[in-house]
């Protein structure tokens, strides 16, 4: 019974959330495409592979003969009283026992051994994946459902590639073994217990019917409650704010009654189905005994044979019974086979020139020309903006909500590639060289300052961990931080919290911008970077930015009025386009959207 938390991983939000649930629906057991690509997985592991193969072998070989062993016994050697031949046998029964053991335990362990490696080797894939994904990928797919690839996809697929497809043939060996063996030392008692078959294959037919159906069930809804509990986390402050506890509750507990009912469902077939099976060796078992009796007591059969009989029926639903499960772990690998591979094979939209180019050093002069973009397929976001920026300028962007500000900041850090026209950073299209070179050299401050589980010392010298403390703090110092940091509980070396839940948005914001100060890019951009701020904490910060500001390219999103009357030129935007350019008096002067901002937030900021 394999029920993984991974089949509820397919990502690509709601609209491929649904195709993936159709793929699954069709539930293939078999996808050759899928599969094959997956054994390349194995691949760096063959000799193992092969070692698990051989003593699978072993394992067969010893099922199918320990009964002849028995019959051997019984026959030639009880029957004529021949007690050497029997300590003999018996040793060798003993042997029989312990090599089946001892091989069976040497496979576990090989085929656990690859399994985790496997497993390891695809999750590591994964996230390096992940990482290359442009942030356009990232920020259309649900991060709940994606971690559920990583994770539970994964761990199927490895049950697939390690024990299920040694089992698979293992099991039909044992099968075919079991049935050709019979057929030899009888085939009138074999015939009449592959009467029971039928049964067995009707048994089967209807419940991998039904557990095909329960089993997918209990999958969407595992995805459910994983979707249900990401959400639920992630928006766990706006939940308590609004007192919502109790309705999210109610959503959870859906989410977890759906899933155990169908749990319970695919549970209870199997409770129908294994007896069922049971009851069919039973019957089988019966059946050898009266016939295999009756012919024994006539002479027509040795006893032995009757007795091997008996140990091969018992032995014989087992195999079918594995091969009915390994279905539905099948079905599950297959599915989670294809979002993994669906992810894997995700390209991402912002791509690295093929000749890798690196970016030279730069003055920091940013021209935009021609621009337009849009998200996806959605309606375009910007429309022809031209916009040049000297080295060392500091250009101020304003406009509503939406109006297409950050989405501008996006392509300076090539975050998402324009739809056509041009970004240049000292007149080279940012396209044609390494992102990771120009990003070395871009700084970003946004709105929502983002700290890493660590020290504040090892956040400020995110990315360039050989910086000594001495230069970290003179970063914090530049960036007003130095303070504050100096009053936390362990100075620089106070842990922070995942997400620096433990620091205020404020003392988030200064630390991020310490972190810009100490990377000393030559382009920084500023997201509404005080934003989320009270006022002294604004106060400080604006005093960091001039120190930050002089000496290098600035596009600064801004709604407060102080930084953007310091800026050299000041754009405002409005849907998606630059409607007007200037200084501060001359956009009062003409009145437009600017003048309006301005008066809004001028009687607002009083
Ligand atoms: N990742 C995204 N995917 C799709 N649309 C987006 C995305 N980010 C922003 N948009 C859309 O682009 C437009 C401009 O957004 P943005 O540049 O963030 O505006 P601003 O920063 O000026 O408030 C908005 O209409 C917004 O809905
Ligand atoms: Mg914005």
């Amino acid at each position: 019974m394999s029920i993984s938390i991974g089949s509820a991983g397919r990502s690509g939000g709601p609209r491929s959330l649904l195709r993936g649930l159709a793929k699954e629906a069709e539930g293939k057991a078999f996808d050759g495409q899928v599969v094959g690509r997956l054994l390349t997985y194995l691949r760096p592991h063959w000799t193992k592979m092969v070692a698990a193969f051989l003593l699978m072998l072993v394992v067969t070989g010893s099922t199918l003969g320990i009964p002849l062993l028995l019959k051997v016994a019984i026959d030639s050697y009880i029957a004529s009283q021949d007690l050497r031949g029997l300590s003999q046998i018996s040793v060798i029964m003993a042997v029989a026992f312990l090599t089946l053991f001892g091989a069976a335990s040497g496979q576990r362990y090989l085929l656990s051994w690859v399994g985790q490696r496997v497993l390891a080797t695809l999750r590591s894939q994964l996230m390096r994946h992940l990482q290359v994904l442009s942030l356009g990928y990232h920020s259309r797919h649900i991060v709940g459902v994606t971690i559920s690839r990583v994770i539970g996809d994964v761990a199927v697929i490895n049950e697939l590639l390690s024990q299920g497809l040694i089992t698979l043939v293992g099991d039909l060996l044992v099968l075919i073994g079991i049935i050709t063996v019979m057929l030899v030392l009888s085939p009138s008692l074999a015939l009449l217990t592959f009467s029971t078959i039928p049964l067995m294959l009707v048994a089967t037919y209807f419940f991998s019917r039904r557990a095909k159906v329960a089993f997918r069930q209990t999958r969407q809804s595992v995805a459910g409650i994983v979707g249900t509990l990401a959400e639920h986390l992630a928006g766990m402050r706006v939940i308590q704010a609004f007192a919502q506890e109790e309705a999210m509750r109610e959503r959870f507990d859906d989410a977890n009654q759906e899933n155990r009912n169908a749990y319970v469902a695919a549970m209870s077939l199997s409770f129908v189905f294994l007896p069922t099976v049971e009851f069919l060796a039973v019957l089988a078992t019966a059946i050898v005994l009266w016939f295999g009796g009756r012919a024994v007591a006539q002479g027509a059969l040795e006893i032995g044979v009757l007795v091997a009989f008996l140990a091969y029926v018992t032995r014989f639903f087992q195999p079918i019974q594995e091969l009915s499960q390994l279905y539905t772990t099948m079905q599950s690998a297959m599915a989670g086979g294809e979002r993994v591979l669906e992810l894997l094979d995700a390209r991402p939209e912002v791509a690295d020139p093929p000749d890798g180019k690196e970016m030279p050093t730069i003055e920091g002069r940013i021209e935009l020309r021609g621009v337009h973009f849009s998200y996806g397929s959605d309606d375009p976001v910007l429309h022809d903006v031209d916009l040049v920026i000297e080295a060392g300028q500091t250009v101020a962007l304003v406009g509503p909500t939406g109006a297409g500000k950050s989405t501008i900041a996006n392509l300076v850090a090539r975050f998402y590639d324009v739809s056509s026209g041009e970004v240049l950073i000292d007149g080279i299209d940012v396209r044609t060289v390494m992102q990771q070179s120009l990003r070395r050299q871009t700084g970003i401050v946004s709105q929502e300052p983002f700290l890493f589980a660590g020290t504040v010392l090892d956040n400020i010298r995110f990315g360039l961990p050989d910086i000594e403390a001495t230069s970290v703090e003179e970063a914090a110092r530049q960036a007003n931080a130095h303070e504050f940091i100096l009053e936390l509980p362990n100075g620089y070396e106070t842990e922070i919290l995942e997400g620096g839940a433990n620091l205020s948005m404020g003392q988030r914001q200064l630390i991020c911008i310490a972190r810009a100060v100490l990377a000393d890019p030559k382009i920084l951009i500023l997201d509404e970077a005080t934003s989320s701020v009270d006022t002294a904490t604004e106060a400080l910060i604006q005093e960091a930015l001039d120190r930050l500001l002089s000496n290098r390219t600035a596009i600064v999103i801004a709604h407060r009025l102080s930084t953007i009357r310091k800026a050299d030129l000041i754009c405002a935007m409005q849907e998606g386009r630059i409607v007007s350019r200037g200084v501060h008096d001359e956009l009062l002067e003409e009145g437009g959207v600017y003048a309006t901002l301005y008066k809004r937030q001028f009687v607002e900021q009083q």
